[in-house]
């Protein structure tokens, strides 16, 4: 069952810290983003699903979903995202952009810039391992989904989805992924406030997209290029048919990978996942 702490102008946040709907909108530098309806659960199946649902009945552009914790979170590739209490954020923005439903997957890098640059204001150095994980010192603390709903030639809306790991000590992550994971709180050595992070984020998510919407993605893959972990790197490409390696060249223009094999062949990976071969 859904626990919904507050809607917008209905009831009062039960909770009184300062992460709470009233919290996170005093002080908002944004012009939309988190400005209009934010919806706050205690915990929910999925902060994406729900959001799906909300957008689907008319939610707006720059409404937020939020919940303390997740019963069933989503990862990209059909996986799970653990969304314990306390230990992350979760959240999902929806968008309206008028684009192609081609063009969707380019705000997976204005997402990950986005949150990337919202770490860096926070003083803490991320990197952006293709095409939208957010790592530090190469564990990853932050993913994103972001879904889209459509037809062949339209965007109804997407689903920008948001999971960062901030407070979770090691032994509370799965084990099979102890060696790759990290909270932000942990790797920064300190404390972080959730409500200056979701404040710092929303911002950097309208600066970007609005960018984007300019039509300006080549200077969003700049920023995106600053942040790569491997470009320059070995690599190896997991793909559902099988794996390849080889080097890390660049990012194309519609945000695939482009991997030189050992033969000299560039594979531009549109789906998969990469990550850095070890030094022999
Ligand atoms: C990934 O696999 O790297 C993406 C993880 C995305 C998780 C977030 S948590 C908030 C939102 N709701 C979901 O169910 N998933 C996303």
């Amino acid at each position: 069952m859904r626990n919904l702490i507050s809607e917008p102008q209905t009831r009062r946040p039960k909770y009184r810290d300062s992460f709470s709907i009233e919290g996170i909108q005093a002080g908002l530098k944004t012009r939309l983003f988190g400005k209009g309806p934010i919806y706050f659960y205690e915990t929910i199946e999925s902060t994406n699903v729900e959001a799906k649902r909300l957008a689907g009945a008319g939610l707006p552009e720059g409404a937020l979903i939020l919940a303390e914790s997740q019963s069933r979170g989503k990862g990209r590739m059909e996986r799970r995202w653990a969304s314990p209490k306390g230990g992350g954020l979760y959240l999902s923005v929806v968008l309206r952009p008028d684009i192609m439903p081609q063009e969707v997957q380019k705000l997976t890098f204005v997402a990950a810039v986005a949150l990337a640059c919202t770490l860096r204001e926070l003083d803490v150095q991320p990197q952006i391992k293709w095409p939208n994980d957010i790592l530090i010192n190469g564990r990853k603390v932050a993913g994103i989904l972001m879904e889209l709903t459509g037809g062949s030639e339209s965007v109804d809306f997407v689903i920008l989805g948001i999971g960062l790991n901030l407070s979770r000590s090691m032994k509370e992550f799965p084990r099979s992924i102890q060696d790759q994971a990290a909270s932000v709180n942990m790797a920064a050595g300190r404390s972080i406030d959730r409500r200056k992070i979701i404040q710092v984020l929303l911002l950097q998510i309208e600066v970007w997209y609005e960018l984007f919407l300019r039509g300006s993605f080549e200077s969003i893959l700049e920023v995106w290029r600053m942040f790569a972990d491997m470009l320059g790197a070995r690599v190896r490409v997991i793909l559902s048919e099988g794996s390849m390696e080889g080097t890390a060249e660049d990012v194309a223009s519609d945000g695939s990978l482009m991997v030189r094999d050992d033969k000299g062949t560039i594979h531009r990976v549109i789906v998969g996942d990469v990550v850095r071969c070890r030094p022999v």
